[in-house]
């Protein structure tokens, strides 16, 4: 799994159990995987390049730094509408795309019924935002979208990713790499996510 990056911390782990709990009520549920976010959007940015420029303190000229490249944040609807804020707050500079995917019941596979991203996705970053990473259909499919318009640098936050996913991600995408704040065990016959937290969507907006 040398594209997958484990986000570990006290904090994390905290909420990761918070969100798994099946008593968490859609508000502490939004408000977990908001925290969460923050945890990603920073582990992620270390891999972002910088610029170095001048900066006038009230004292004297110092070093200091900008982006180098613009960061275009795509969540997956719906799950990942709930990550966008954190990100956002981190990096306000960010665009904003959005990618609609829907897996189907029976077959498991994604079905798109909405892309819209920013233009110059060739010169930026781009972050696919979706909490659940499970057999991994629906990321390779945001990927290939991605690329098929132009998309240069790419990267992949979610809250909990199975091993079946991280796979076919290596697959089809292996420069892409995965953060995630938790590695789970594996999918069961549904291709739900063992030990998982359920239908994330479902849980974020109380849609039961
Ligand atoms: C969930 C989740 C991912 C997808 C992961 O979305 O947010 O997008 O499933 O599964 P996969 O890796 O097997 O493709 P879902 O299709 O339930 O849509 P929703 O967010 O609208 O509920
Ligand atoms: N999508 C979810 O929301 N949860 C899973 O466990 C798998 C896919």
């Amino acid at each position: 799994m040398n594209n997958f990056i484990l986000v570990d911390n006290p904090l994390v782990k905290r909420d990761v159990t918070i969100l798994r709990n099946k008593d968490t009520d859609s508000a502490a549920f939004r408000a977990a995987l908001n925290r969460v976010s923050y945890a990603l959007a920073i582990e992620i940015a270390k891999i972002f390049e910088v610029i170095e420029i001048e900066v006038q303190t009230p004292l004297e000229l110092a070093k200091g730094f900008r982006l180098k490249k613009q960061v275009v944040l795509v969540p997956v609807l719906r799950a990942g509408l709930s990550m966008v804020d954190a990100f956002l707050k981190m990096i306000p500079e960010a665009k904003v795309g959005h990618i609609g995917l829907q897996r189907d019941e029976k077959t498991l596979q994604p079905i798109d019924y909405y892309y819209k991203t920013p233009g110059n996705l060739d010169k930026s970053v781009t972050i696919v935002l979706d909490p659940m990473l499970a057999t991994g259909g629906s990321a390779v499919a945001s990927f290939n979208s991605l690329k098929a318009k132009g998309a240069g640098k790419c990267v992949l936050a979610c809250l909990i990713a199975a091993p079946e996913g991280i796979h076919k991600m290596e697959i089809e995408h292996p420069e892409i790499p995965i953060f995630s704040a938790s590695l789970d065990r594996q999918l069961n016959e549904v291709g739900y996510i063992l030990p998982g937290l359920g239908d994330a969507g479902d849980r974020t907006f109380g849609t039961f």
